[in-house]
This record gives C-alpha cells, sequence and structure tokens, in this order.
C-alpha cells in the first residue's frame, strides 16, 4: 500500500506492508537512520521520535497508523545548520558517549522539556526512565536537560 507520511515538514510517499513499523519505514524506506532499533519491544527508547509532538516509541507504531500526524525525528531538530537546545546541552555537558541511546533521549527530552518546562529532578528520572543508556551512568544526561532547560527558559 502507499502512504503519505509527514516528516521533519516536508510530505513523503511510501510504498509499505500494513505490518510495517514506523521505525523501518524511517530507517529504511526514507533514510533517517537517526532513530535506532535497539530492542524492537518498547523496551530500551532508542527509537523514541515525536509523533504530534509526542514523544512515542516508534517500534511499537504501525507505520500506516502514522497518516496525518507530524512525525519528527532527530534529524528534524536542527534549523539552518544551529542544534536544538537540547541537543546543543548533551554536546555541552558530555552526555553523549556511544550515541547509540542519544537520539532517542534527545527527543524524549524535547518533549519532556515541551510539556512541562521546569520539572523537579524526579519528573526528569521518570520521564526518562524508558530510556536506557549503558554508557553515561544519567548524571550527565541530568546535567544536559538541565542546561537544555535553562537555555530554552532564556530564549523563551
Ligand atoms: S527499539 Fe523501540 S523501544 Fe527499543
Ligand atoms: S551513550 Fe552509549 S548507550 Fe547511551
Amino acid at each position: 500500500m502507499n502512504i503519505t507520511l509527514q516528516v521533519n515538514g516536508v510530505e513523503h510517499q511510501v510504498g509499505i506492508d500494513p505490518g510495517d513499523l514506523l521505525i523501518d519505514t524511517l530507517r529504511e524506506n526514507l533514510n533517517l537512520t537517526g532513530s535506532k532499533k535497539g530492542c524492537a519491544t518498547g523496551d530500551c527508547g532508542a527509537c523514541t521520535i515525536l509523533l504530534d509532538d509526542t514523544p512515542v516509541t516508534s517500534c511499537l507504531v504501525l507505520s500506516a497508523t502514522a497518516v496525518g500526524k507530524e512525525i519528527t525525528t532527530i534529524e528534524g531538530l536542527a534549523t539552518n545548520g544551529d542544534l536544538h537546545p537540547v541537543q546543543q546541552a548533551y554536546v555541552d555537558f558530555s552526555a553523549v558517549q556511544c550515541g547509540y541511546c542519544t537520539p532517542g533521549i534527545i527527543m524524549m527530552t524535547v518533549g519532556l522539556l515541551d510539556e512541562n518546562p521546569h520539572p523537579s529532578d524526579h519528573e526528569i528520572r521518570e520521564g526518562l526512565a524508558g530510556n536506557l543508556c549503558r554508557c553515561t551512568g544519567y548524571s550527565k544526561i541530568m546535567l544536559a536537560v538541565r542546561g537544555a532547560e535553562m537555555t530554552m527558559s532564556e530564549d523563551s
């Protein structure tokens, strides 16, 4: 079947099977390989994207159900070559090591701060609980979220 997906502000016509998962369509049909497929069972968060501004694990979303929704992936965050404040904060606070989890954690952080611009530490931990990182120990990720929070509140 052919569907139209709106990804990072651009319409794409894609030929899919009805059972195709959004993570696979993004990576294999559209060559948007920033989102990672870690577990494919909804447990690691590496495939997190925004669907109508809400973070979702794209390995649990059928591509066909994303028709008519705005899909945002890590590739769509930067504007005019400038990193999104959340991306910049992850760089500035060295919250990236192997980087496998990073696109998903950044997308989750964007969703978290959009919904709650000044979260408590508990709310950050709870918000990122579904995103696993085997490298950083999470303390630098916490600092990066705080850094992004400060930049975004200065900008608003
Ligand atoms: S690949 Fe989707 S949650 Fe792990
Ligand atoms: S930076 Fe390696 S898994 Fe998170």
